[in-house]
């Protein structure tokens, strides 16, 4: 039987679980790519702790350079994570001719076009489904499935953490901080938790997905970002009032005048789908003109669900290198000379609509007055709810208004702030509904 030699770069979480898939599975793989997976290599600097892995001698080895110049590698599975070595890794097998596999989202959100000529230019496929959803298959989805469609609309889960963390607020009455916690137990939180509560990893996932559908250069830095930390337990209750859940949400769309890309909690009724994706689940909605609406779920992170796709990739490379060709499906899905740089929409330039919380005096005048520089801006008011009526001291008033431009929004929050009845800076949540 023919031989597609692999060498993993990186032996922690997620490069474990690929060397382990690759040697549990190698009999139905090979039975089903026609040719033996052979992983030659494993390279890590640290080659002392047990991975819970019998290697045969020469396999497991700390030196990533010999995999790399090794002629009889195809294929460089790149688990090492991170921008600077990672990246300067995977130039460097490219230029040796080497397909690559790879699961970092912060990479290709930093480097992907640069990393895409480099491939191109080698004639050599570089596949990276493990970096949006983990075992989601949302990239060949979008890449090969709804190849015929124009893309309208992908909106997602794309971080577990959050969603876990978000969950845990809303059923459990947790604290934030006791929910982080317990999503950093699990063990699917980044090193660092500020980029998943702070939205970074999932905009990275969106400049990825963004790509993808609309033939658009990645463009992460015009990503409009906001985390999840700022928001209060009594916004969980009141949402939940409303008939909303509060999720984190990557948000793309071509809404006719551009491409909105953006990230923040979001209200959504119960009645949607994500609505119903708990847990450290992820989850995405795709709306193409002629597919409709289609949904995916499955495990973001973790080591099993990751490796399934990092092999799912290994297996097409495989597939190309046995039938002599490379670049069959182009990485990111449209064909390179057309995919454009387009700016995405400042959020100043959406329209949504918002849950908006005041803490206000209880006096006469005061919801005049809001509601007046909320009309003033071009704002329409579509509910208003005072709650826990006090005589003295601030209260709560909530506010749920039609669509409405972000910069319109603003300009009405900067006249209310300044109202010496309003005690504290608003709280705003945009609200992703069907406007009746
Ligand atoms: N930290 C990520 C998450 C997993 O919580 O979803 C990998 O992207």
């Amino acid at each position: 039987m023919k031989q597609v030699n692999v060498g993993i770069l990186g032996c922690g979480t997620v490069g474990t679980g690929v060397a382990k898939i690759l040697m549990d599975n190698k009999d139905i793989i090979s039975s089903r790519v026609g040719a033996v997976i052979n992983l030659k290599y494993v390279a890590d600097i640290d080659t002392e702790t047990d991975r819970g892995i019998t290697f045969d001698d020469g396999v497991f080895i700390s030196d990533a350079n010999k995999v790399i110049d090794d002629p009889e590698v195809h294929i460089i599975i790149e688990m090492i994570g991170g921008e600077s070595i990672a990246k300067e890794f995977i130039l460097k097998a490219i230029n040796n001719g080497k397909h690559i596999v790879t699961a970092n989202k912060a990479l290709l959100a930093g480097s992907g076009n640069q990393l895409l000529s480099a491939a191109s230019e080698k004639g050599c496929d570089i596949f990276f489904e493990a970096s949006v959803g983990g075992g989601m298959p949302v990239i060949k989805t979008l890449r090969e499935s709804l190849a015929c469609n124009k893309i309208q609309a992908v909106t997602g889960i794309l971080n577990g953490t959050c969603n876990y963390i978000l969950s845990k607020i809303t059923t459990d009455g947790n604290s934030f901080e006791d929910a982080l916690a317990k999503a950093q137990a699990k063990g699917f939180a980044e090193a660092d938790p500020t980029l998943d509560v702070e939205g970074f990893d999932t905009a990275h996932k969106l400049s990825i997905l963004s790509a993808l559908a609309y033939g658009m250069e990645i463009n992460f830095k015009d990503i409009y970002v906001e985390g999840i930390t700022k928001i209060a337990p009594m916004d969980f209750e009141f949402a939940r009032q409303f008939g909303y859940s509060i999720k984190l949400l990557a948000i793309s769309k071509d809404n006719g005048n551009g491409i909105e890309a953006r990230v923040h909690p979001t209200m959504i009724p119960h009645g949607n789908i994500l609505s119903n994706v708990t847990g450290s689940l992820n989850a995405v909605t795709v709306t193409g003109d002629g597919v409709g609406d289609i949904f995916i779920s499955g495990h973001g992170a973790g080591m099993m669900p990751t490796a399934s796709a990092v092999v799912g990739d290994v297996v097409d490379i495989a597939r190309n290198i046995l039938s002599g060709t490379t670049g069959r499906v182009p990485l990111f899905s449209y064909q390179k000379e057309n995919i454009k740089k387009v700016p995405v929409l400042s959020i100043n330039e959406i329209s949504t609509n918002y849950y908006l919380r005041f803490s206000a005096l209880d006096q006469p005048g005061v919801l005049s007055k809001i509601s007046g520089l909320l009309g003033d801006n071009g704002i329409s008011i579509k509910s208003v709810h005072q709650k826990d009526r006090k005589t003295m001291g601030s209260v709560p008033i909530i506010m749920l208004t039609h669509s409405a431009k972000e910069a319109d929004m603003k300009a009405a929050l900067s006249d209310i702030t300044s109202l010496d009845v309003v005690s504290e800076d608003p709280v705003i949540i945009r609200i992703e509904d069907e406007e009746e």
